[in-house]
């Protein structure tokens, strides 16, 4: 493949690139904007304390330039000219400055080397009305961020439709993931901790701790029933019964988010897997285009009710176990979510690219994305089933009780749960593309 290849990275990235410039001068117009100016941001540290937190750039600067690691770096984009990169180099003994800017993608930006945060000030102040976006921490003298929403409303509804060099991107997110997600499957099978567990994750995502796109969910046994379960216990339990990993990893900014669960062997929580694993590949299914995602979020509702059903755990018809919300009970968080240079990326709920919002069905406060599918769209697709204490003794109290096969529900409660997780891109051409399928299916 050459460099002049339409399909190769550079052609990608360079068309990508086109794209934002398109979409940023279709927005500060619509705006009366005259340029759109980013920050990266700044690292922060603790209070009181000389210990920074992990620095997180602004999505909009990793948008446009393949860096993760830069903070008080800009960039200036205005019509008609070369986006301008202002890029933060100190000089600094104490830790490791940014290297110099190399690579495919260089030469799309207008480089200016600046040593000291505050040097970036006079090349961002171009003529006219600015739209500025960042952290309020990020101002300098006379650049100040003020996000308008007249410019960030039409980025952030644009954003969801995907470049052919973000979606490469995000496969390439997905492989690591995939592949770390099979060695956290060997470390369980070996008996291993939480901790060792993440340990072997991150070895084999290729990325250290920092890098993660959000923090591993690593969670055996009864540690499954938690959602965004956030400890790794060091010591491993008497029995591993199951493990529930939800981890992604990046490529240049952009996440996979993945998540897989494991038995050890038992007949029935496998049964459940498979089950889960069944109505997950249809629900994925549905990922094309024109389909309103809150659509895909209430067939996950059926869906539940039918695995609890045909399991055994409730003996009420599907109908009546959606109607009385029982499958709350067990499936208390959204479908999934929008998927790029956020694991939870922007714009989920908009109506429009001015603006507006697209309500939740009623009862379902936790789904994130509310939007019809367009092709480009980056979904994930991650119905679960648990056993969590709180919610069951809710359900406890209620005349569908009588219907629980609470022995059954015991026996299971010792497992957590089942969460399956795939990133889903929308296609034009009919079926979806699961990159994580895709993904674990190149590792053999
Ligand atoms: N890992 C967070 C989520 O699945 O949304
Ligand atoms: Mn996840
Ligand atoms: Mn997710």
């Amino acid at each position: 493949m050459t460099s002049s290849d339409s399909t190769s990275l550079p052609a990608l990235y360079a068309a990508h690139l086109a794209e934002q410039q398109r979409r940023t001068e279709q927005a500060l117009a619509r705006g009366g904007y005259d340029a759109l100016v980013i920050a990266s941001g700044v690292e922060k540290f603790a209070f009181l304390d000389d210990r920074p937190y992990v620095f997180q750039p602004n999505p909009h600067f990793k948008l446009w330039a393949p860096l993760v690691q830069h903070p008080d770096s800009w960039l200036v984009i205005r019509p008609g000219h070369k986006p301008r990169l202002v890029y933060c180099q100190p000089e600094d003994y104490w830790h490791v400055p940014p290297s110099a800017p190399s690579g495919f993608w260089v030469e799309h930006f207008e480089l200016i080397i600046v040593r000291r945060p505050e040097d970036a000030r006079e090349h961002l102040q171009v003529a006219g009305r600015l739209a500025i976006v960042g952290e309020a921490d990020a101002a300098l003298d006379g650049i100040v961020p003020n996000n308008p929403l007249e410019v960030l409303n039409p980025l952030h509804y644009a954003r969801a439709v995907k470049t052919p060099y973000e979606l490469l991107r995000l496969r390439e997110a997905s492989r690591s993931g995939a592949r770390a997600h099979l060695a956290s499957q060997r470390a369980f099978r070996e008996g291993r901790s939480e901790a060792e567990i993440h340990r072997a994750y991150l070895a084999a995502s290729g990325h250290a701790e920092r890098e993660l796109p959000y923090g591993n969910i690593v969670a055996l046994n009864e540690h499954a029933a938690v959602l965004h379960y956030q400890y790794q216990d060091v010591a491993a339990p008497a029995r591993s019964l199951s493990l529930l990993v939800d981890a992604g990893a990046h490529s240049c900014g952009y996440a996979s988010d993945i998540t897989r669960t494991t038995g050890n062997g038992d007949a029935t929580f496998q049964a459940l897997i498979d089950a889960m694993e069944a109505a997950q590949l249809r629900l994925v299914d549905q990922v094309r285009a024109g389909v309103d995602y809150r659509g895909i979020h209430l067939a996950s509702h059926r869906e539940v009710a039918g695995v609890l059903r045909r399991l055994g755990i409730v003996a009420m018809s599907e109908e009546a176990m959606v109607a009385e919300r029982v499958t709350s009970t067990f499936l208390p968080h959204g479908i999934g979510h929008l998927l790029g240079l956020q694991v939870h990326d922007v714009g989920g709920f908009m109506a429009g690219e001015d603006g507006g919002t697209i309500d939740k069905p009623e009862g379902h406060r936790y789904l994130r994305l509310t939007r019809v599918l367009q092709p480009g769209m980056v979904v994930t697709i991650e119905p679960g089933l648990y056993f969590i204490p709180m919610l069951l003794d809710q359900l406890r109290a209620t005349p569908a009780a009588a219907q629980v096969d609470w022995t059954l529900v015991k026996h299971l409660s010792a497992f957590g749960g089942v969460r399956i997780e795939d990133d889903v891109a929308c296609r034009d051409d009919g079926a979806p593309e699961n990159m994580t399928r895709d993904a674990f299916a190149a590792l053999g």
